[in-house]
């Protein structure tokens, strides 16, 4: 198949494109690289041995989307792209649900338009919201979430379903991801967070070659086995491989639409996790217990029953695996993309 890829210099798109070019497929990219760089491509050609088209726009632009269709034969297409830190979503809320939005109804037009209609969207543990029992499984609702960028995926999921029901010539794979982290055991691509790190892995893995001092952890009094919170943390490379899946999964399909979880099923907290990243690097990780941050669920992890059974695929990556590609990425690329070398120096 040739699939569109968006998003597809990011963290999870990237390592989605490795997956897809190993499994046959012809992958196209599109990225407006606002949150990724382009030296990525150049670690994607140089992983996978093969040219990859790159397409660098914005999906909210309909004009280049539509030229796009029109010029490129796409079969499929892995949604990634878009906004994705909760804090920012707070503070730049109409720049999260235009760009979000928008791109997806761009890309769903376009689709349509040129007879394209297997899409697999990205969507996150985050939609469901404060209530849910745990484990999380995917029958459960009302969706809601916490931040606009959770609402997003809330309100996206929504229009998906929608434009599923009244045109049942879709085939749509909803994943939700748990907390990807990780990286590929080539060392060569991984998650680059411009800035501060919102999220714990990659605050960690700066604390450990020597770019932070301290981690903050964020309240060790939830009503959990060590009074941190706890999370489904998935490597990176199972989730690329559940992309796989599920494209597979849907070419096969007589339903319009259908949702998984992608997650291992198991909760490790954030001492865990810290404990985990020092034996991988053998670096000690100073850390501060500090208050609670605002809006953090004390635990939930997934129930993978229905990925496992439905797509054949099961995550089979370790914390202490996941910690060990963290890593091996952080260490050869202290400074992420920007000033790496190029693989083959
Ligand atoms: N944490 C710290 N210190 C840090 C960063 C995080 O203690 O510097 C803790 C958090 O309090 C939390 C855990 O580490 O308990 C994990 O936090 P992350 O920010 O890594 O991940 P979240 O579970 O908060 O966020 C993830 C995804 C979001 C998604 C959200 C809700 O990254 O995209 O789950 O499902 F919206």
């Amino acid at each position: 198949m040739r699939v569109l890829v968006s998003g597809g210099a990011g963290y999870i798109g990237s390592h989605t494109v490795v997956r897809l070019v190993a499994a046959g497929h012809d992958v196209v990219v599109v990225d407006n690289f606002g949150n990724a760089k382009p030296a990525v491509i150049d670690r994607l050609e140089a992983l996978t041995e093969t040219n990859i088209p790159v397409h660098a726009f914005d999906l909210t632009d309909k004009d280049k989307t539509e030229h796009l269709f029109a010029s490129e034969q796409i079969d499929a297409v892995i949604h990634f792209a878009g906004l994705k830190a909760v804090g920012e979503s707070v503070q730049i809320p109409l720049d999260y649900y235009q760009n979000n939005l928008e791109s997806t109804f761009s890309l769903l037009r376009a689709m349509r338009r040129h007879g394209c209609s297997s899409l697999v969207f990205s969507s996150s543990a985050t939609v469901y919201g404060d209530n849910a029992p745990v484990p999380y499984q995917e029958d459960y609702e009302p969706l809601s979430a916490a931040s606009p960028y959770g609402r997003t995926k809330v309100m996206i999921e929504h229009v998906l379903r929608d434009v599923a029901h009244i045109d049942p010539v879709w085939r749509i794979a909803v994943l939700r991801y748990f907390n990807p982290v990780g990286a590929h055991p080539s060392g060569t691509i991984g998650e680059d967070p411009q800035g501060i790190p919102n999220n714990l892995m990659p605050f960690i893995a700066q604390v450990a070659v020597g770019k932070r001092d301290r981690l903050q952890v964020f309240g060790a009094d939830y009503p959990t086995t060590d009074g941190t919170c706890e999370r489904d943390y998935i490597h990176v490379e199972d989730l690329a491989a559940g992309h796989v899946a599920a494209l597979n999964r849907i070419a096969m399909s007589n339903s319009p639409i259908r949702t998984w979880n992608l997650g291992t099923g198991t909760g490790t907290s954030v001492l865990e996790v810290i404990h985990a990243f020092e034996r991988a690097s053998g670096r000690t990780i100073p850390y501060d217990v500090v208050a609670r941050r605002a809006g953090d669920l004390p635990a939930y992890w997934a129930d993978p029953a229905r990925a496992n059974e439905e797509l054949g695929w099961r995550a089979t990556h370790t914390i202490d695996d996941m910690c060990a590609d963290t890593w091996r990425w952080q260490s050869e690329n202290p400074h992420g993309y920007e000033d790496a070398a190029p693989p083959d120096e």
